[in-house]
C-alpha cells in the first residue's frame, strides 16, 4: 500500500513531528512502560513504529538480551528506523514491513505491545487488535495511547476556525476509514479478548503559548493544514482565515490550549 494511504502523510515533516511529539510524550510513555513492567530482556512488539522513536528508548530499556519488534506499513518510516538503530548499535531491534490490516503478526510470545495512536488510522481495529494480543504470551502486557476525545483540542477564548480545522480533521480522519476517538472502544474489545484491564489514566494539558507542549499540536496544525488543502477539503481562503486568527489569538495574552484527550490503558493477557 502507498505511503500516502497514512491519512497525516510520511514525508520529512510528519518524520519531525513525530519525533517532537515522542520528546513531549516520553515522560508518560515511561512511565506506563514501568508499570506494565517492561524492563531488561523483555520483548516487546512496537505496532504501528513509525519512524521508531519509542522503538529506541524501548530498545535501551530491554537491553540487548530482549527485543523489540517494530511492526509498521511503511518503507520510508522503516529507512529512518532501521537507519537509527544501526547508527546506535541496536542488535536487539528488527524492522517488520508489515500491513497489520491484511497482513500476520510476525511474533509470537511477546512479554509485551506497545500502541500508540495507530488503532485510530485502521478500518478495521478490532481484528488488528486480536492479532496483536494473540502474538502475546500469556501475562503479556499491552500498552496503550490513543485518543479518547480528539474534540477537546480546543483554544480559549474561543477561536471559531480553529475549532473548525479541528472537526476539519476528525471528519477527513473518519473519511479515510478511520476513528480518531478509538479509545472509548478499546476497553470493551480488550474484555471481550479476555484481557484483564490493569489501568486507566486520562491525559490532557491546558498550557499557554509558553509551554513546551504547546508546540506538540500545534506544530500539527500548521503542517495539516496544507494536507487538508492538498486534499481539497478547505479552500485557500479557509485555510488563511484559520492561520489569521490562530496567529492573532496566540498573541494575546492568557490564551490557554486544551490539548486532545487521550486515554491510557495497561491491560494484561
Ligand atoms: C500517528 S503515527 C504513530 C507512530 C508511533 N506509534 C508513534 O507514536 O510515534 C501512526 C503510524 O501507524 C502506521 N500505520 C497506519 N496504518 C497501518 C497499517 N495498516 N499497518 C501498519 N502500520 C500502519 C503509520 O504508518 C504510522 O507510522
Amino acid at each position: 500500500m502507498a505511503d500516502r494511504d497514512y491519512v497525516l502523510g510520511t514525508h520529512d515533516d510528519e518524520i519531525y513531528r513525530l519525533g517532537f511529539q515522542h520528546r513531549v510524550w516520553r515522560p508518560r510513555a515511561l512511565d506506563a512502560w514501568t508499570r506494565a513492567r517492561i524492563g531488561d530482556g523483555s520483548k516487546v512488539i512496537d505496532f504501528g513504529a513509525g519512524p521508531g522513536f519509542a522503538t529506541m528508548d524501548l530498545a535501551e530499556i530491554v537491553g540487548p538480551t530482549g527485543a523489540v519488534y517494530a511492526i509498521e506499513r511503511s518503507r520510508r518510516f522503516l529507512d529512518t528506523l532501521e537507519a537509527q538503530a544501526k547508527a546506535r548499535g541496536m542488535t536487539q531491534v528488527t524492522a517488520h514491513e508489515v500491513d497489520i490490516s491484511t497482513d500476520a503478526i510476525p511474533v509470537t510470545n511477546a512479554d509485551a505491545a506497545w500502541v500508540r495512536w495507530v488503532f485510530a488510522f485502521l478500518p478495521d481495529p478490532k481484528a488488528a487488535l486480536k492479532k496483536l494480543v494473540d502474538a502475546l504470551r500469556p501475562g503479556g502486557a499491552l500498552v496503550i495511547h490513543e485518543y479518547i476525545d480528539y474534540q477537546t483540542w480546543r483554544l480559549s477564548p474561543r477561536a471559531p476556525n480553529f475549532e473548525r480545522f479541528v472537526d476539519e480533521v476528525v471528519s477527513n480522519w473518519r473519511g479515510s476509514g478511520g476513528e480518531p476517538d478509538i479509545g472509548r472502544d478499546l476497553p470493551a474489545w480488550l474484555m471481550d479478548l479476555g484481557l484483564k484491564l490493569e489501568s486507566f489514566k486520562p491525559h490532557v494539558d491546558i498550557v499557554s503559548k509558553d509551554d513546551n507542549v504547546w508546540r506538540w499540536p500545534i506544530g500539527f496544525f500548521d503542517i495539516h493544514i496544507d494536507r487538508l488543502l492538498e486534499l481539497n477539503r478547505i479552500t485557500p481562503q479557509l485555510a488563511k482565515d484559520m492561520r489569521d486568527e490562530f496567529a492573532r489569538v496566540s498573541a494575546q495574552p492568557g490564551t490557554l490550549m486544551v490539548t486532545p484527550l487521550v486515554i491510557e490503558i495497561v491491560a494484561r493477557k
